[in-house]
């Protein structure tokens, strides 16, 4: 458990980064640190006693989980992958984009008997979307670049990410069904949320009264 007075905010790196900073700044936070941090990856944010951590989305979760960061932000992808114990409290509306069943373009996925083969990089969420329609598919891990699968005849489908559309598109690759819409969430260590409820609670009402502006 993170003791000390300052609430400790476990952050994904990357672009959920800058706009949880942009919202931060919003919110009348100096975050003149956190853009400049250089290679450091605990940073404080001046006259709030909040520290944010760095950490790649599944690290996240597990500081969070562990109570060695009381909150963290982290996208609904990396949660439904992950799950864990910890509270949900927040959609803050950017890093939109869901999972999506993909394919070679023009073919009819739920066609024909055999037991169809998905590549994914989330295999839970994977099971449970198949699980959920009673239908038995056999799922490979994939590390990344998952649009190589079909392509090369390794699988049916994939279950992965869509933004813009545009790898898929780029690759003669079409979405067959949503699966899920996914965005950043911020989520609360359940011993912190009871121990320090009201600085919790006052930094989640200024993130959800300035996301989405
Ligand atoms: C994600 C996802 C797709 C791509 C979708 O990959 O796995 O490949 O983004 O975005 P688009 O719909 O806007 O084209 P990411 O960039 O995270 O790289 P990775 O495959 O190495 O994880």
């Amino acid at each position: 458990m993170n003791d000390s007075k300052n609430i400790r905010i476990a952050l994904t790196k990357g672009r959920l980064e800058k706009d949880t900073a942009a919202l931060f700044e919003k919110a009348g936070y100096n975050v003149e640190m956190l853009r400049n941090k250089g290679r450091r990856l605990i940073i404080e944010i001046p006259e709030t006693g909040i520290e944010v951590v760095l950490a790649k989305a599944a690290d996240v979760i597990t500081y969070v989980e562990h109570g060695v960061c009381d909150m963290g932000v982290v996208g609904k992808d990396t949660i439904d992958e992950h799950q864990g114990s910890f509270f949900e409290v927040c959609d803050l509306g950017f890093g939109k984009c869901k999972f999506a069943l993909a394919g070679r373009k023009g073919e009819n996925f739920y066609e024909g008997f055999g037991v169809k083969t998905i590549a994914t990089k989330y295999p839970n969420v994977t099971r449970r979307f198949f699980e959920a329609k009673g239908m038995d598919v056999d799922i490979v891990k994939i590390e990344g670049s998952v649009e190589l699968a079909p392509l090369l005849g390794l699988s049916h489908g994939i279950v992965d990410i869509v933004e813009t559309g545009t790898t898929l598109k780029e690759n003669g690759l079409e979405v067959y069904e949503d699966v899920s819409p996914i965005s950043a969430r911020v989520i609360v260590n359940p011993v912190s949320m009871k121990l320090k409820k009201a600085a919790i609670e006052k930094i989640v009402a200024q993130m959800e009264q300035h996301r989405g502006e």
